[in-house]
């Protein structure tokens, strides 16, 4: 195994370029239709939800928790690597009822999860008061999620861009792939716009856009854009310590005294404008959480198309010889990143499946008649 090619220069394809670097891989590229770091990746709230995002126990539950336990060293090795800190935040996380409907909702999810024996705490709220004293007075109580963390998205795609510059990754941007490139059934490289690049392995971490790369012959995974709108404030000092949700939306504290709210889910293709509509959406939810925040004018208002399959599950492995997937992360790309490349690297490298290659392959939708 000497080169690799990775499409798409997101965090997903990021993350196995510099770990395929660091399994002694000589020859990496990475090609992006854009620039590197600028999609959802980077549209992206940061949360590591693994707690407040999922619904039940099972193998989806357990890569996030895998993946949370290793961003402690991601983000201490990328700070020795690059010198640029990720501000991985452990504070934790409230998931906040506002009224009796969502009161019945997180005593579902606490029943399940305390069950599982995961951290969770209960609270009322006057211990929600306490900790958080900017939170509405009309909040009826929640949840605490102590291993629900967050990261700076767009220090942490910096500091895999300068990883991949300090390491001789080459990333070709404003390059669109046009041909994935087989022998028999076996794949050799890409086309693209500007060359043809030959390569031991493909990999296509193309996010939303993966499904619009086809192979004549082998069935690809369909993956479709599902459309995320955020906004953010900005104060002078940071008024929440813990990420928050409600039923309806989050707020995301920022060190720099941004405070980002999220996020909408909407149906709308490739299509990328913020709307109105949207931002009075998104509003609302943030001053249900935190009245204060009326007076605040919105500093910022934009998309990201997150890549969703059917069963709104990852897409990893295999699809053809030597030609890989990582893609389909939905809403937890940034959470999934270190143990996708660990997944896909050890794939591609060592040989070595892991069990998630089969929960998560993408021949898994083979059988439903989905035809790239
Ligand atoms: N993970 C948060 C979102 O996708 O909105």
């Amino acid at each position: 195994m000497n080169r690799v090619l990775i499409i798409g220069a997101g965090i997903i394809g990021l993350s196995i370029a510099r770990e395929l670097r660091k399994q002694g891989i000589e020859r990496v590229t990475i090609v992006e239709q854009g620039e590197p770091g600028l999609e959802s990746s980077y549209a992206a709230g940061g949360m590591l939800a693994v707690h407040a995002e999922t619904d039940s126990a099972g193998s989806f539950f357990d890569l996030c928790k895998e993946s949370l336990e290793l961003y402690p060293e991601f983000a201490a090795e990328l700070f020795d690597e690059t010198g640029i800190d990720v501000e991985l935040d452990r504070e934790g996380t409230l998931y906040l009822a506002f009224t009796p409907h969502d009161q019945l909702e997180i005593d579902k999810r606490f029943a399940w999860q305390s069950s599982a024996g995961f951290a969770v705490e209960r609270l009322n709220s006057t211990d929600i008061k306490k900790l958080e004293p900017f939170i509405s007075p009309d909040v009826v109580g929640g949840l605490f999620f102590p291993n629900d963390w967050q990261v700076e998205n767009r220090r942490l795609l910096r500091s895999l861009i300068r990883f991949a510059e300090l390491n001789g990754v080459e990333i070709r941007q404003n390059e669109k792939v046009t041909g994935i490139c087989k022998i028999g059934n076996t794949v050799t490289g890409i086309s693209t716009d500007k060359a043809e690049l030959q390569a031991d392995a493909v990999v296509i971490t193309a996010g939303a856009w993966s499904s619009l790369i086809t192979l004549p012959g082998v069935k690809m995974p369909p993956v479709k854009p599902v459309r995320g709108q955020m906004i953010s404030f900005r104060t002078a000092r940071r008024l929440f310590s813990k990420v928050i949700y409600s039923p309806r939306g989050y707020l995301i504290p920022r060190v720099d005294g941004r405070i980002l709210a999220g996020a909408t889910s909407e149906d709308a293709g490739f299509e990328k404008p913020v709307t109105a509509a949207a931002d009075e959406y998104l509003r609302e939810t943030a001053l249900e959480i935190a009245p204060g925040l009326v007076n605040l004018n919105i500093e910022d208002h934009w998309t990201g198309l997150r890549p969703c399959s059917p069963d709104s599950l990852p897409v990893l492995g295999e699809a053809a010889p030597n030609l890989h997937f990582a893609t389909a992360h939905y809403r937890n790309g940034i959470l999934l990143a270190p143990v996708t490349a660990k997944i896909i690297v050890d794939s591609i490298v060592n040989n070595s499946k892991s069990r998630y290659l089969e929960t998560f392959s993408p021949q898994r939708f083979n059988a439903f008649g989905h035809q790239s």
